[in-house]
């Protein structure tokens, strides 16, 4: 028995797109990863001579590598998706091959989002399965909802039917994706145990069901902050197998990220490429790490930390502000200025208490480092 996709109403609560050119307006701003690198993708596939699993698009191994990144023996190169340990993406990848789900953990900006629409993409071809929690997210959104006006004019069924997600993805054998998963509802999330562990979503109105097709898998992203909003049940916690990504292990692996992702970012606006900008992402870096950890990198001054999360997204966030600063407005060198505004935003979210924090960390750290009087400067400019 399976769901076809004939329905032309939007599944509940998914966020499955149209086509990108629906209206003919051109290039997505953001594609997808399986459009994005599509061309990877392809490559790997052609070389990829290691056992698949049942609707699998690519092996294990192949999945990793487009993950982790990699030379083909053609001498493709598959860039790196995820800076990390191997041994988690490994562990992600196999994990998607059992029978049991995988759980994304870890504090915000560890790029759990990111590696899961890169696994889906890999894996099924399709990263487009999704469904984002939130306190509001219905049982509809992972189950599925009716087409009102059919349901009306003609009584349950099938064509009446609009599938979510999970859903599409348990009868064509694919990866569904669902975001926040401890943002949703307690007895919504429970909406995943028989899913998980049946394989199989009852639909009482036509005493029918959707079996599970093989192929088909889950993955959650769970940030370890909102822990306590709403916790996983422990049932819902056994159908799966959690991976908890970690923060960068050093300033040099957060500066890689950083410059790899701001790289793609700006090049996907147009930004020109900043020469020499690896010292201002350094010194964002460097920033964001002392105050996250409370500590200046030499081990010497103790410092406070800001209520805001500082993660690896925020330095990248700030780098490409500052480019784009730097680009329109300045002579495409990205300098202490371009990026100082961008810092006090992302430090200073509490106006009060943070404000306090940073001129704390400035006076004491910033302004006594060697080399570092020219961004000093900037940022007092802009603290004001
Ligand atoms: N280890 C890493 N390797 C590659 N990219 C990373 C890494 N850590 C962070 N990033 C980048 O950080 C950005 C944000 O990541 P993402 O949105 O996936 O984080 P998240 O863990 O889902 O955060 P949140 O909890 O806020 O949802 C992405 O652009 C991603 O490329
Ligand atoms: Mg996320």
């Amino acid at each position: 028995m399976s769901v076809t996709a004939d329905n032309t109403s939007a599944a509940p609560g998914g966020t499955h797109s149209a086509p990108a050119d629906a209206a003919g307006t051109g290039e997505p701003l953001r594609p997808h990863a399986e459009d994005a690198f599509a061309d990877e993708l392809t490559a790997l596939a052609a070389h990829d001579d290691r056992p698949r699993p049942p609707r699998w698009k690519l092996s294990p191994w192949a999945v990793a590598t487009y993950l982790l990144g990699g030379t083909l023996p053609d001498g493709t190169v598959i860039t790196p998706k995820y800076v990390g340990p191997r041994r988690i993406v490994e562990v992600a990848v196999t994990t998607l091959a059992t029978d049991r789900a995988l759980l994304l953990l870890g504090v915000p900006g560890t790029a759990k989002t990111w590696v899961s629409e890169h696994l889906a993409a890999a894996v099924s071809g399709d990263s487009t399965l999704l469904v984002q929690g939130t306190a509001g997210t219905p049982e509809e959104a992972i189950r599925y909802g009716w087409n009102y006006a059919q349901l009306l004019a003609n009584g349950p069924s099938r064509t009446a039917l609009v599938p979510s997600p999970v859903m599409r993805a348990m009868a064509e054998g694919m990866t569904a994706r669902v975001e926040e998963l401890t943002r949703i509802p307690a007895d919504v999330q429970d909406t995943l145990i028989t899913i998980l562990s049946e394989k199989t979503l009852p639909i009482p109105e036509l005493g029918q069901e959707v079996q599970a097709v093989r192929g088909f898998n889950l993955i959650a992203t769970a940030n370890d902050r909102d822990r306590g909003v709403n916790e996983l049940s422990s049932a819902l916690r056994r159908r799966f197998n959690t991976v908890v990504l970690p923060l960068p292990a050093s300033v040099e692996a957060e500066v890689d990220i950083v410059a790899r992702r701001v790289d793609q970012i700006g090049r996907s606006l147009d930004l020109p490429a900043a020469p020499d900008g690896i010292d201002e992402i350094r010194r964002v870096v460097t920033v964001f790490r002392e105050l996250r950890d409370g500590i200046t990198a030499d081990g010497r001054t103790k410092v406070k930390s800001p209520s805001g999360t500082l993660s690896t997204a925020e330095a990248i966030s700030v780098v490409t502000g500052g480019l784009a600063l730097a680009a329109h407005f300045g002579d495409g060198v990205l300098r202490p200025g371009d990026v100082a505004a961008g810092i006090l935003g992302a430090v200073v979210r509490d106006p009060a208490a943070d404000r306090v924090v940073w001129q704390e960390y400035l006076e004491a750290v910033v302004r006594e480092r060697e080399g570092w009087t020219d961004f000093y400067r900037a940022c007092r400019d802009v603290s004001g």
